[in-house]
């Protein structure tokens, strides 16, 4: 049953060079499931006329949007194009997803939230994005909500793994370690391990399930809880130093408070989501595995 899906199923992804899309990618490899994966350099999705050519020639049965303007200083620098990328974007493959009628799943954010919660944020939130990334993810998300019935949005948070942004990523990639890195101390958020996430994604994207899910592992913490929790795990030398948002003068605000509940994924499809310090764990033996290879 399993097999025959993954026989007749096409997916189609955009930002497929990021960190999760190379995660999705062997996912779907490992379930010799046929795909047909873009980034930036092949198609730019804010090129409609090229990106309708390109689905109209495939016709997948899935669109998977990771295709994102992920720094969010960027973001804020340049509020044109991270408009081009997560709204237009996102409403040029919604359109194509509805002419097809395939299925389209796209990755929003909790920075649609403005973090001034005393709780996690669940799927029934207000949003009320604080910062151009977020504005312009949420207007991805109503573009994809309203011109594609069989759609998903998922919202994730603070993803880590292979080939991820994050301080521990460069770190364990960085031959010559600094003495000291320095890690934020008051925003705080969902983590989540990228192999949780497109596990999740997997089973979602095989259902017929639509709407609108938070996915991240549980637990809540702040960069510093988890280099803190890193460096016990791995037990290395480099000084962890606390710094303070504000210290940092970054270019675009960040909610304080942002964590998410994955109510409905965990609700529906019968699932409990690890706590990220769990995850940590399996990736921190992963890549020491690797490394000593
Ligand atoms: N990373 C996180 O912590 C986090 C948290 C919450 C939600 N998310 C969401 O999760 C998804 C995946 O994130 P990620 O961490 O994998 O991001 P990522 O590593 O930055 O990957 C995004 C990819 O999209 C590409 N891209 C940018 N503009 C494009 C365009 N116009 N057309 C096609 N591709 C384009 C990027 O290319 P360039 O690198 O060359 O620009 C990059 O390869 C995104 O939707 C993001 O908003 C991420």
């Amino acid at each position: 049953m399993q097999e025959a899906y993954n026989k007749k199923v096409k997916i189609f992804m955009s930002g497929a060079s990021g960190a999760l899309g190379t995660a999705m990618q062997n996912l779907l490899r490992r379930e010799s499931i046929n795909f047909l994966a873009t980034d930036i350099n092949q198609l730019d999705i804010t090129d409609f006329k090229k990106t309708n050519t390109a689905l109209l020639n495939y016709r997948p049965d899935v669109i998977l949007n990771f295709a994102a303007m992920s720094d969010v200083d960027a973001c804020e620098e340049n509020s044109e194009q991270a408009f081009r990328v997560h709204a237009l974007g996102s409403m040029g493959l919604a359109t194509i997803a509805s002419k097809i009628g395939a299925k389209i799943l796209y990755t929003s954010t909790n920075f649609v939230f403005d973090g001034e919660s005393e709780q996690p944020y669940t799927e029934y939130s207000e949003p009320h994005p604080i910062n151009e990334y977020g504005r312009t993810k949420l207007l991805g998300e109503h573009y994809i909500k309203d011109l594609c019935d069989r759609s998903f949005i998922v919202r994730t948070s603070w993803l880590f793994g292979m080939d991820s942004k994050t301080f521990l990523s460069k770190f364990l990639a960085s031959k010559d370690k600094s003495p000291f890195i320095d890690v934020i101390c008051d925003q705080f958020a969902s983590f989540t391990y990228i192999p949780d996430l497109v596990e999740a994604l997997f089973v979602l994207l095989k259902s017929e399930h639509y709407g609108t899910y938070h996915i991240v592992n549980s637990g809540i913490g702040c960069w510093l809880d988890f280099a803190l929790k890193a460096k016990e795990l791995m037990n290395f030398k480099t000084e962890i130093r606390s710094v303070k948002t504000e210290e940092l003068r970054l270019t675009a605000r960040r909610p304080r408070y942002t964590p998410l509940t994955s109510t409905h994924y965990e609700f529906l499809f019968n699932q409990r989501m690890r706590t990220w310090e769990r995850a940590l764990a399996d990736f921190i033996k992963l890549t020491t595995q690797k490394q000593s290879q």
